[in-house]
């Protein structure tokens, strides 16, 4: 019993073309013109639709305990909510403490993760460097399909890294073919920029930006990228926010570094009058790095770094708190927990701003949402649409409208940063693992059926500065 998707366009990283696709179990089993169907195969037409792979969101939290709260969305409801909006597959963050064992904090995460309604990974968060450490990243690589590391260059007191544990880290990670993936904000300066403006009384969550400018993120990312250079390790900046980062990673690149930047729509689309909403709105942004000021250049530095290819990625960053966990910091913009849904809006929100907007086409936005993903963190079935890959489908009505709203959308958040916008193109259905999981505003995600994708090392040592 398969699908035949009839008459679609097919939407690849750099390519487009129209042809029916066959499912069977699932795998895509065929791509061409008139493929038969069977009397048990189910035909769905695509006539005027396009046909993309499943995007692959490779920054979530679900269910994360963080700032004395955990995030709202947690594997079934989160990975429905990506469903619901075109994403098929996630990369989440295993966070051990600091100082507990990473293969302790992964038994929890699987426990977590079999509820997903989609399959995932995790990337292996690094909050403390001791002696066991080195090996145990060893032995997530080796003996769990887990390819890539955390670090967190921020969030000092909780899980912030040193330049010593960020050393250690990057070497190792090369030696195991891992990335490292980096959180780039300099932790000790927004922690004293907090105390001082809250030793003036400035504790509403519009002083959260001003607590983490952009050139403290510039500095962590060169700062990151440096130390990856330095053990020819491929660095991967989460959550790109400004000129000065993207600069940074430019810099690199043009250098010959194997580094890769990621940015989220939030960053592109909203701008720092968002923290100044009434009743406390403002906390809803709350999330860091911070949302930035207009007319500064980091919008367009942004925009311009998807289209020239300075930027790889669009992730989301997925880690919503309601309003009611978010009043914990109703009278200290410090004790707001940081984050925001977004999962569910990413695929329409580009389509609308990145392409009929005309800053980059189709086969980019597929390239920086699902093939690029799939290729930096070794998922090796998903990520493009061809015979004998996962049959993780999204169809695409391109001309469909609609307005996102925390009202319709499928995530446990009560509040949406992208409330009221209005965006072209509407999923119609999406195909996970070969069967129809959303259809026509109608979730059948099924609790459970998401498995864990293990991957292989690639990203061993390449041309490393320092020899030890
Ligand atoms: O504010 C954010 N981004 N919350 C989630 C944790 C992180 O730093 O990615
Ligand atoms: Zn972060
Ligand atoms: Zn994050």
């Amino acid at each position: 019993m398969g699908l035949v998707i009839r008459g679609g366009t097919v939407v690849n990283a750099g390519e487009r073309f129209e042809a029916d696709v066959k499912v069977e179990g699932r795998t895509v089993s065929g791509i061409g013109s008139n493929l038969p169907k069977t009397s048990a195969d189910t035909e769905i037409d695509a006539a005027g639709r396009y046909v993309l792979p499943g995007f692959i969101d490779p920054h979530v939290h679900m269910e994360l305990p963080f700032m004395g709260m955990v995030s709202i969305d947690d594997f079934e409801s989160g990975t429905a909510s990506g469903i619901a909006g075109g994403t098929t597959s996630i990369i989440d963050f295993c966070i051990p403490a600091p100082g507990t064992s990473m293969l302790d904090a992964l038994k929890v995460w699987r426990e977590r993760s079999a509820k997903a309604t989609a399959d995932y990974s995790y990337h292996m968060a690094i909050t403390s460097w001791g002696e066991n450490t080195a090996d145990e990243m060893r032995a997530v690589v080796r003996d769990h399909g887990i390819t890539s590391f955390k670090v967190f260059m921020a969030y000092k007191g909780a899980i912030m890294v040193d330049d010593h544990a960020l050393y250690h880290v990057m070497k190792v990670a090369a030696e195991t073919g891992a990335v490292v993936t980096v959180h780039a904000e300099n932790g000790d300066v927004v922690w004293n920029l907090q105390r001082e403006l809250l030793a003036k009384g400035l504790t509403g969550p519009e002083y959260h930006p001003v607590s983490r400018p952009s050139a403290i993120e510039g500095e962590a990312t060169e700062r990151a990228l440096t130390m990856a250079r330095l053990h020819g390790t491929t660095a991967y900046i989460v959550h790109m926010t400004c000129k000065e980062s993207v600069h940074a990673l430019e810099r690199a690149k043009l250098g010959g570094q194997q580094c890769y930047g990621e940015t989220c729509p939030q960053y592109l689309l909203l701008d720092d009058r968002v923290f100044h909403k009434p009743d406390f709105g403002g906390s809803a942004y709350v999330m860091s790095p911070p949302i930035r000021p207009l007319h500064l250049g980091h919008h367009d530095a942004l925009w311009s770094g998807l289209s020239n290819g300075m930027l790889d990625s669009i992730g989301t960053d997925h880690c919503p708190f309601t309003h009611q966990q978010k009043l914990a910091g109703a009278s200290d913009f410090t004790k707001i927990p940081n984050g925001a849904a977004g999962i569910e809006d990413r695929l329409a929100i580009l389509y609308t701003h990145g392409v009929v907007g005309g800053r980059f086409s189709l086969e980019r936005l597929v390239e920086l949402g699902a093939t690029a993903p799939a290729r930096i963190f070794g998922l090796e079935k998903k990520g493009t649409v061809a015979v004998g890959m996962d049959a993780d489908l999204v169809i695409f009505d391109p001309n469909a409208k609609s307005v996102r709203s925390a009202k319709t959308h499928f995530s446990r958040a009560d509040r949406s940063i992208f409330e009221g916008f209005e965006v072209r193109g509407r999923v119609d259905r999406t195909i996970v693992g070969g069967r129809v999981a959303f259809e026509n505003g109608k979730l059948m995600a099924e609790r459970g059926s998401g498995r864990f994708i293990a991957r292989k090392p690639t990203h061993f040592a390449r041309h490393p500065e320092v020899r030890s």
